[in-house]
């Protein structure tokens, strides 16, 4: 598109059934938010909103297992992610929520539009129901096999593997999410959004006008389902939490989420434009408006193919220009999961790291999955921090402030003439914002923040090069001119930084005394950025070393959820069969006191045992040395079966057995009466 008039740019509203992670962040948040900030820089006329997802099965699936009603699971999470956005500096102009009156009103009013032009196939089919919960099956209220990639997990609208969107009757095996059961097929009224009939524009407007400026993973999606043939989709649902169904016949029934969550970027503009006292509709109908919806790879569908078709359907929206779907970011080496609680969560990183939002933002940018999934380690953040961010970026503003104090009281000193290094540095310095300009605009977000962090190496080398620490002993004017050029870099960064790392823009404006901010263009000129005799600021540190101790707290947590998971999955093992009384007599349990232990030699987990059972103190070999060792276990009460007929174990006879379970952790404990509360020989009956 030619130059746009104006920017609308939407980041994926996230569903209220749980706070904000990593994955979340790097997908869509921060990219989106650098977009924003960067055009915003550029004094272009730009609106950036999202909000909360509050419909959708999710929700009601989450406040079941709560035991609360959806308006509480949604009221606790938009507060949590609200904040947490507001806390991290993702810069919205509006973050609304679909539970918005203004909202409700406009994702009906579009529904009825469409339905009175004759845009939906209304029709009575047969659906999934659960005859015991008493529920028609949709989305995530029922599992089954994807026909598409074979997924014995899809849900019932999309399959989370292969990303395929289908309609639950699709699903090959389908059980229900709440019971368990085999659905039943009940009829039922829906009205279904004719995809197919917006198959030949489809074709038009993806596989022939964006092949070139789609990134490649989200055109191929597109591309394979287009081919596959799109078929017409339901667009309402029998539920009883989202928007009713505006029409008649439509009682009992509210909209499909993925209908309204998408007027939601409407409803937040609408929203913000009456606050600000301006006209939403140019934003959302001027052809001249550049349309972009940043989102996570899981969500493609919805965005280039449902809302598109739902736009052109009502006729009088702009269509997104661009869809920069990002693919998933791992955690540790493995995906990211709420359920799982396999995640970084924002709201408790800004509390374990307070100051270190940057930090975050710095670190998701650079390992931003914008090609192919990537992955997450606590180690690189801390090696991101400690080398890039401490060592290159601020090692350099703070020899900069540092000498300009020492040197010149503070004040930007006068340069003599500047000699070729210092017009090639000034000259590479001005070359930067069009580069990086145009990485943002590609939406390579690594790319450009990997220049971004060039300006600082560059002032670096610079400083190194021309060693000014040595030269104000030989010469004073030529260390001024040095210093001049240095403190040009560094005012440059504060600008440059700023849609990637806003605070350490602010904190870098205000170590710098600046009165007004540096625009991008006034850089790439031959401007002076700090004048001579300008005072700087205080010298103070922009980033500082993450121990390793904090990131072994990190590992520490994720290494209890992985405990924790294990002991969840592993499922109680089933009853055997009946023993008859007279078989339970035959087990002799005693409690007794392990009174020493050694390592059998030349095995890993064997430990051999001396236990007092009140009747002896007899051998019992213990496959438990991987857990504890033979000092920990010394003086041990223990349950012992002590009529194991005896065993050989690596040339040691064992005659009896120690009961072992395992806790919750899944480490190995010991089934042991109420420790020494019971004297050796005590039978367990
Ligand atoms: O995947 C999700 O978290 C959805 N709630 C995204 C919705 S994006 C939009 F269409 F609202
Ligand atoms: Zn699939």
């Amino acid at each position: 598109m030619s130059t746009p008039k104006r920017y609308t740019i939407t980041a994926a509203l996230p569903y209220t059934n749980g706070p904000i992670h990593i994955g979340h962040l790097a997908g869509v948040y921060v990219p989106a938010d650098i977009y924003a900030r960067y055009l915003k820089m550029q004094g272009k006329d730009v609106v950036f909103v999202c909000g909360s997802d509050e419909h959708g099965v999710p929700i009601t699936i989450k406040a079941k297992k709560e035991g609360v009603s959806p308006q509480d699971v949604v009221d606790k999470y938009d507060g949590i992610i609200r904040k947490s956005f507001q806390d991290f500096g993702i810069a919205f102009d509006n973050y609304s929520r679909t539970s918005a009156k203004i909202h409700h009103e406009t994702a009906a009013a579009f529904f009825e539009k469409l339905y009175k032009e004759g845009k939906f196939i209304e029709e009575v089919t047969q659906q999934l129901y659960d005859d015991e919960a008493k529920q028609f099956l949709a989305d995530r209220f029922v599992i089954g096999t994807c026909p598409k990639c074979g997924n014995e997990e899809s849900y019932g609208d999309q399959c989370e593997k292969c990303g395929t969107s289908h309609n639950a009757t699709d699903l090959i095996n389908p059980k229900s999410a709440i019971t368990g059961n085999v659905p039943v097929l009940k009829e039922t009224k829906h009205w279904f959004l004719p995809l197919d009939q917006y198959e030949p524009w489809l074709k038009e407007w993806i596989l022939d006008s964006h092949k070139k400026d789609w990134k490649p993973n989200v055109y191929g999606q597109c591309k394979s389902w287009i081919d596959d043939g799109l078929r017409p989709r339901a667009v309402t649902r029998d539920l009883d939490w989202g928007i009713p169904v505006p029409v008649a016949g439509g009682e009992g029934k509210v909209l499909y989420v993925w209908f309204d969550a998408p007027i939601g970027y409407i409803s937040a503009t609408k929203e913000w434009a009456a606050r600000e006292n301006k006209d939403w509709e140019p934003y959302w109908k001027d052809q001249d408006t550049k349309l972009v919806h940043f989102i996570g790879k899981d969500n493609i569908v919805f965005h280039c193919i449902i809302f598109p078709s739902m736009l052109k359907a009502e006729g009088s929206y702009i269509l997104p220009d661009n869809v920069p779907a990002n693919e998933f970011l791992n955690l540790e080496g493995n995906k990211l999961s709420t359920s799982k609680n396999w995640a970084v969560w924002l709201h408790e990183y800004l509390e374990d790291f307070p100051g270190k939002e940057d930090v975050l933002r710095y670190v998701l940018t650079a390992n931003a999955p914008e090609t192919k999934d990537n992955d997450f380690t606590w180690k690189d953040f801390q090696q991101r921090n400690n080398s890039e961010l401490v060592a290159i970026l601020g090692n350099f503003i703070n020899r900069v402030v540092v000498l300009t104090h020492k040197y010149y009281d503070a004040e930007v000193p006068q340069p003599g003439q500047l000699n070729e290094t210092d017009e090639n540095i000034l000259a590479e310095l001005r070359a930067y914002p069009a580069v990086i300009a145009s990485s943002i605009e590609k939406y390579r977000f690594r790319e450009a923040q990997a220049e971004m962090m060039n300006v600082a190496r560059l002032g670096n080398k610079y400083l190194a090069d021309e060693e000014p620490w040595k030269t104000i002993k030989t010469d004073e004017a030529r260390t001024k001119t040095v210093m001049y050029v240095a403190l040009q870099v560094a005012a440059a960064l504060s600008s440059i930084c700023q849609p990637f790392l806003p605070f350490t823009a602010k904190k870098l404006s205000t170590i710098l005394n600046l009165k007004k901010n540096i625009s991008w263009p006034q850089i790439a000129s031959a401007e002076a950025l700090l004048a001579p005799q300008h005072v700087i600021g205080k010298a103070s540190l922009l980033f500082e070393k993450i121990e390793d101790d904090a990131i072994a707290k990190q590992l520490e947590k994720l290494e209890n959820t992985k405990r924790m998971n294990q002991a969840e999955q592993k499922s109680v093992e089933e009853q055997k069969e009946t023993a008859t009384f007279e078989d339970f007599t035959k087990i002799d349990l005693r409690v007794g006191t392990i009174v020493s232990a050694e390592k059998m030699p030349k095995t890993k987990k064997l430990l051999v045992l001396k236990v007092d059972t009140g009747l002896d103190t007899r051998t019992i070999v213990s496959g438990i040395a991987e857990h504890f060792s033979p000092e920990e276990v010394v003086g041990k009460q223990v349950t012992v079966l002590v009529n194991l007929a005896p065993r050989k174990l690596r040339g040691t006879l064992s005659e009896g057995m120690i009961l072992m379970t395992e806790n919750a952790q899944g480490e190995l404990v010991f089934v042991n009466p109420d420790e020494a509360q019971v004297s050796n020989g005590s039978t367990i009956a």
